[in-house]
């Protein structure tokens, strides 16, 4: 062995022994991204026009859409908790509980399957749910057609947006609108995961790990598919609700955010989560790998879009 070859040894034992951080992609890291994909295009070749997207804005924030009055979608999908309400289980009118942590409104655009129980097929559906829901907005649908009827502004818009009067398909063709509108304006923020595909130094060796672990030792992928981390399936993963053994598998984007965790909330942090998983499915992973885990989801996380709160349209015709 020449003198030099016998100092590149040295040099490069003596940096691994320092722990820093590889300079490109680990082949691990290779093959966890690939079997992650690639992030979808945005699915809606032909978003709505601005003004049904702005009237579902001025629906999503008005509480006169509840039956008491005082809860409207954003009280409980708030815009500055990632359209979460930071609560294990979502409170309605008259401060009612429900059974269901509340998820967030983020990249629903890409979903085919809604609730923690995949009872809706379509956003639209979920939403007049929530309306009609007495732990939720507690307001029959005809009813609130006929009030926004009544509010002068309102029938104008309506009038303006779809040529006629507010019926509950309409009221639910601005608010689905409004909410696929914000991920048009998400798919333009990225997380430091969506960085690291052009930059290896955008997540933190512990992150990087955890992709690792996530994509291989950690199965998650079975069934946090795809580069939105979901799968659309119901599937047992051993909670329950009354006889209830099956939820949807949650996307994992912006999940830093929209803590608690679970379909009831039971888990106030990503690491109960990981620790769960690791004790039900017998993964035995170590504290270090359980500890990139967590920096990895937390790595999932793009700035939430911005919604500015519409001004309303007042009760009585000025
Ligand atoms: C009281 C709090 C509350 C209010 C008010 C509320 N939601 Fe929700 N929302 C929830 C909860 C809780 C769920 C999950 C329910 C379930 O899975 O059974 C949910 C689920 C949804 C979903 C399905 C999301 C998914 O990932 O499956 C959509 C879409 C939605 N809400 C939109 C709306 C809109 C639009 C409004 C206003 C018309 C609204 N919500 C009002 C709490 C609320
Ligand atoms: C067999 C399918 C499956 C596997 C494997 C799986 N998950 Fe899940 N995950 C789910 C389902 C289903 C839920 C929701 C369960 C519920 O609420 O009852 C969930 C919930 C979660 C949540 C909570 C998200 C939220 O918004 O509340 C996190 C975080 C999570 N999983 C991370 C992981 C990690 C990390 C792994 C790998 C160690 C993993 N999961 C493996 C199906 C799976």
């Amino acid at each position: 062995m020449t003198s030099l070859s016998l100092f590149l040894l040295l040099v490069s034992a003596g940096a691994a022994a320092a722990d820093e951080p590889p300079a490109a992609y680990l082949p691990a890291e290779t093959q966890a991204l690939a079997l992650i994909g690639v992030p979808p295009p945005y699915p809606e070749e032909d978003p709505a026009p601005p003004k049904r997207v702005e009237l579902g804005r001025k629906l999503a924030f008005d509480p006169r859409l509840s039956s008491n009055g005082a809860v409207s979608c954003m009280s409980c999908h708030q815009p500055g908790l990632a359209f979460t309400d930071g609560l294990a289980r979502g409170r309605g009118v008259g401060h009612k509980e429900g059974p269901r942590n509340t998820p967030t409104l983020l990249n629903l655009s890409y979903r085919h399957s809604f609730f923690w129980d995949g009872r809706a097929r379509t956003i639209e559906d979920a939403l007049m749910d929530a309306i009609k829901n007495p732990v939720e907005m507690n307001q029959d649908h005809a009813a609130l057609a006929a009030r926004l009827s009544g509010i002068p502004g309102y029938a104008a818009e309506f009038e303006a947006v779809f040529g006629g009067a507010p019926t509950p398909a309409r009221i639910a063709s601005a608010l689905g609108a409004f909410v696929r509108a914000i991920d048009l304006a998400y798919t333009e923020k990225r997380s430091d995961f969506d960085k690291f595909r052009d930059d290896p130094a955008a997540l933190s060796p512990s992150a990087r790990k955890g992709l690792v672990v996530f994509a291989g030792k950690g199965r998650c992928l079975r069934c946090h598919a795809t580069n939105h981390f979901a799968d659309d399936a119901l599937h047992d993963v051993g909670l329950t609700e009354g006889q209830r053994r099956e939820f949807k598998t949650p996307s994992l984007r912006q999940v830093a955010l929209t803590g608690p965790y679970m379909h009831d909330g039971r888990f106030a942090t990503l690491r109960e989560v990981v620790d769960y998983f690791d004790r039900t499915d017998g993964l035995a992973l170590s504290g270090e790998e359980k500890a990139a885990l967590v920096d990895f989801l937390r790595a999932l996380s793009a700035p939430t879009p911005t919604v500015s709160i519409p001004a309303l349209p007042p009760q009585e015709s000025l």
